[in-house]
């Protein structure tokens, strides 16, 4: 079994509330990109469309930030009522500020996650798995949904796991990227807690058994 959190941004931006309400009544979470064209190449959506969703949500919302100096907007993210918050660990290592973000989102009430796209090591992670709440391990790179599932995320998922089983952390693992029916089993059997699924949520036919079949 595996939390699922819609990413909203496959979602039918003209009938949003109705996409909330199914993600009320039949899914985990609520995973919100934010992506400013600078950290990846698309933009996406912002404050505005987050506190609308929040106004209807009964489930909690994670924030996943593809932006640069993410440090600026956690507390903002805060006071959507977000339980989670995640940035890319490329968006604050050269400035040194990976620790101080991820303090600063737990001092805002939210549990602290660092992001990595498929070319980052994934041992570049290791040194902060002490501080964080979770990981979100990206398997396509950040920046559009719809993209083809990169086969080799689940090695580093097993990875990942295996570091954090070894270490006794209780620091969860989140996958994000292509993640459908298909993939779901065996994204779970190498340590994935939560699927983060846009297009095979929101795009099939019969969205209520895509959820239960990526949660499994
Ligand atoms: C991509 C986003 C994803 C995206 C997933 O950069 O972080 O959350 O919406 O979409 P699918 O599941 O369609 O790959
Ligand atoms: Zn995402």
């Amino acid at each position: 079994m595996a939390l699922v959190a819609p990413s909203m941004l496959s979602a039918d931006f003209l009938h949003l509330s109705q996409d909330v309400a199914m993600v009320n009544a039949h899914a985990d979470i609520f995973h919100l990109d934010v992506m400013d064209g600078t950290f990846v190449p698309n933009i996406s959506f912002g404050f505005p469309v987050i506190d609308a969703i929040a106004s209807e949500a009964a489930k909690p919302l994670d924030v996943h930030l593809m932006i640069v100096e993410p440090w600026k907007y956690i507390e903002r993210v805060g006071k959507t009522g977000a339980s989670m918050v995640s940035f890319h660990l490329e968006a604050t290592r050269d400035a040194g500020r990976t620790s101080e973000t991820l303090a600063l989102a737990r001092s805002c009430g939210m549990k602290a996650g660092l992001v990595i796209n498929p070319d980052v090591p994934v041992e570049d992670l290791f040194p902060f798995l002490e501080e964080v709440d979770f990981i979100l391990i990206m398997s396509v790179f950040a920046g559009f949904g719809g993209q083809k599932f990169i086969p080799s995320s689940l090695e580093r998922i097993a990875t990942l796991r295996a570091e954090i089983v070894r270490r006794g952390l209780p620091v969860q693992i989140e996958v994000d990227g292509g993640v459908s029916p298909s993939n779901a089993a065996a994204l779970r059997s190498a340590g994935a807690d939560i699927l983060v699924a846009g297009s095979s949520v929101f795009k099939a036919p019969d969205p209520v058994s895509a959820i239960a079949a990526i949660r499994g």
